[in-house]
């Protein structure tokens, strides 16, 4: 493991199960107690907006309750510690990576801990509700949305993102069903670049066979000790 100095970390609901977030969709998940085009596309938005807000806003509250967990510590002290690139990628919108200390984070799917006005396209720090329908801190107008990427719509910082890939030598994709693209084809990406690849999740994910390498368990198990391990290489 010598040879690693620039490194990539997917991270996906699986990382923030056990701080007691509810994941997409395995047995009970989110998509299961609601139906993904009633809430996270901009039709639905369009269509039922009091639904959506209501949604975000129960989800937002929620999120702010919950804790960091061992795996987000890890994570953090690799942050800290990793002398080489680190680019942690999450499709979480909950901040717990950041709670536990990581700092080289990039949210693609957006954060819930923003408010986005569709009038003026600022995005502002939000704790609260959006139900109603409150002004833009910055243009007054009553044009806020949650700042989360829907199905249909282009996830962020996504140059970034394939810039660190093509710097990488590792690629980790953690607690993440490999179900959404783009993210689920990073290690492709990673592959056809020669970057090495390493799964760290529950169970096999989607895209497993894509996997130089595969560890099984709960994030708080399995994080911890490759961190130690590659701080340690
Ligand atoms: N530790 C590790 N992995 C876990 C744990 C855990 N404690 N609990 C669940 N997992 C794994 C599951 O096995 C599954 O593979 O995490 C994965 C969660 O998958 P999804 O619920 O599909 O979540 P995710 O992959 O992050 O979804 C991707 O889909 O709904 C959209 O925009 C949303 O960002 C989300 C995207």
């Amino acid at each position: 493991m010598t040879d690693i100095r620039n490194i990539v970390v997917l991270t996906g609901a699986g990382v923030s199960a056990e701080s007691g977030i509810d994941t997409f969709r395995d047995a009970g998940g989110l998509w299961e107690q609601h139906r993904v085009e009633d809430v996270a596309t901009p039709e639905a938005f369009e269509r039922d907006p009091e639904l959506v807000l209501r949604f975000y806003d129960m989800r937002r509250e929620a999120i702010q309750q919950k804790h960091p967990n061992a795996a987000h510590e890890a994570l953090a002290r690799l942050d800290r510690e990793w002398e080489g690139g680190l680019m942690i990628v999450t499709q979480n919108v909950d901040d717990l990576h950041e709670r536990a200390g990581a700092r080289r984070v990039v949210h693609m799917h957006g954060t819930h801990l923003n408010a986005w006005c569709t009038a003026c396209d600022v995005r502002s720090p939000w704790t609260g509700t959006l139900i109603e329908r409150p002004a833009c801190p910055d243009c007054g107008e009553r044009s806020l949305r949650p700042d989360v990427v829907w199905f249909g719509e282009m996830p962020y910082r996504m140059d970034e993102i394939f810039a660190a890939l093509r710097e990488a030598d590792l690629f980790v994709s953690i607690g993440t069903s490999g179900a959404v693209y783009p993210a689920a084809g990073f290690v492709r990406n990673a592959n056809d670049l020669g970057v090495r690849t390493l799964e760290l999740n529950l169970e096999p994910s989607q895209g497993s066979a894509w996997f130089d390498e595969s560890r099984h368990g709960p994030a708080t198990q399995v994080v911890p000790p490759w961190v130690d391990e590659i701080l340690a290489a």
